[in-house]
């Protein structure tokens, strides 16, 4: 069937794939009701499409590798321990950030305080609002008691006038707050819709490499979906953040998702605390402190988040089911890995779990996936089911195997440099 006109497609909101036709369900991540109209961006000659990721900066010619200067010793401290450390240890000149989280978690709070610090180390700053007024960040600074003299607010959601201001300031960073707040001209489709928020991306991807500046972009994360996620810009930009924690506690956790230009995974605590969020820099002591003692079910595990050793309390709870079979509830550590566990149980110590609940909780809101905190499962588990406490002195780690063996560190699980056995 031809079509005539201007062609329009549609995108999921959630993940950005597109279709000619309307569908009810994304047959790329299953979300339903997706589906919106956009008008379809016209590729331009010379073939630079955003959405292939094949970003043309300038005019490129093959350069030799022992030719090219490398950056990493010209990385911007902040003096935040924390952020600085979850960046990889420091802020790469050139690098587009994308710090994502749930509207009210602290994200602008954060920048702000980075900031204050960036403008005070370094030269102007420029922090772009699309959502709240230059007074109310003004309050908001003047809450966490800074006074910046080099940080400049702008009050502004019109990409191409953000750039004017950019030119004019030559700022030596900047923060855009929020990336779903800021339209193009060049396109029709409302602020917020997953081809706006790619374009925006994409310009200041550009212009950070190009200035050679830091881009910070706030992307708010929603549940339902109606405003395109951070998730759609995780492969346009160079570090992926989220700030995450409970609303009803007080601590914030910022973690790198992506990071090209350090380690993913690295974790950093922060407080929320009147002044804005400070950072923690014993972490253990934190999760550790509200630790009942003498209650069972409770397991101390030590494990690696990043490059820092961490230690936080697992607990279990193992119940009686009403039902015939027991349900398994976990968080922050994998269900499937607490099933084998259970299961691992049940056959080699001949724990009968089969018709018990089963509750395993990491303390604190953070998750961890390394096998090191099987043992603390187990233990955990264990301890719950027998009503007999763990010394609270006692710290557990270790990969729990099927045969139900305490596996020790071998050669064949180091990954990138450790020799592998003849036949693994
Ligand atoms: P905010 O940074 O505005 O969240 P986001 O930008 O992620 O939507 O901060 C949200 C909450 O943080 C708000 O409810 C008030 C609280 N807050 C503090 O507890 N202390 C502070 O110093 C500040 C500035 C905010
Ligand atoms: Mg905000």
């Amino acid at each position: 069937m031809a079509i005539k006109g201007p062609r329009t497609v549609y995108a999921c909101q959630g993940c950005g794939f597109q279709s000619r036709k309307w569908l009810g369900k994304c047959p790329d991540c299953g979300e339903w009701n997706s589906f919106v109209e956009e008008v379809e961006r016209s590729t331009k000659k010379d073939g630079v499409t955003l959405s292939r990721g094949g970003l043309k900066l300038h005019d490129n010619k093959p350069v030799r590798f022992n030719e090219i200067e490398a950056q990493d010793d010209s990385r911007e401290m902040t003096g935040i321990e924390e952020f600085d450390r979850v960046l990889g240890g420091g802020i790469v000149p050139g690098s587009l950030v994308l710090i994502g989280g749930e509207p009210g978690i602290g994200k602008s709070t954060l920048l702000s305080q980075v900031a204050d610090r960036l403008s005070e180390l370094y030269g102007n700053v420029l922090y772009v609002s699309g959502e709240e007024s230059e007074r109310q960040i003004k309050l908001r600074g003047e809450r966490l008691g800074i006074h910046p003299m080099g940080l400049f607010l702008l009050s502004e959601t019109n990409l191409e006038k953000v750039f004017d201001e950019i030119n004019r300031l030559q700022p030596q960073a900047i923060i855009i707050d929020s990336v779903q707040t800021i339209y193009s001209n060049k396109l029709e489709s409302a602020p917020g819709s997953v081809s706006q928020v790619r374009e925006v991306a994409g310009q200041f991807l550009l212009l950070a490499k190009n200035l050679t500046v830091p881009v910070f972009l706030i992307g708010h994360v929603t549940k339902d979906g109606m405003i395109a996620g951070p998730k759609a810009l995780e492969h346009i930009v160079d570090t992926v953040l989220y700030l995450e924690g409970e609303r009803h506690h007080n601590h914030r956790i910022l973690r790198a998702a992506k990071n090209r230009f350090g380690a993913a995974n690295q974790l950093g605590i922060f407080e929320m605390t009147s002044r804005g969020l400070i950072g923690v820099p014993n972490p253990s002591e934190m999760f550790l402190s509200e630790r009942p003692l003498g209650a069972s079910g409770s397991a101390v595990v030590a494990a690696i988040e990043g490059t820092r050793p961490m230690l936080v309390e697992i607990q279990a709870l193992v119940s009686s089911s009403k039902f015939g079979t027991g349900r398994r509830t976990t968080q922050g550590v994998e269900i499937n890995r607490v099933a084998l566990l259970v299961a691992m149980l049940e056959k080699r110590v001949g724990f009968h779990l089969s018709g018990d609940d089963i509750f395993v909780n990491l303390v604190g809101g953070i998750s961890i996936d390394e096998p090191a905190v099987d043992l603390g499962v187990v233990a955990a588990i264990a301890s719950s089911f027998r009503n007999i406490p763990i010394n609270q002195n006692t710290v557990v780690f270790g990969e729990v195997g099927l045969a139900g063996e305490v596996r020790g560190d071998q050669p064949c699980r180091c990954t990138s440099q450790g020799s592998r056995p003849n036949g693994i």
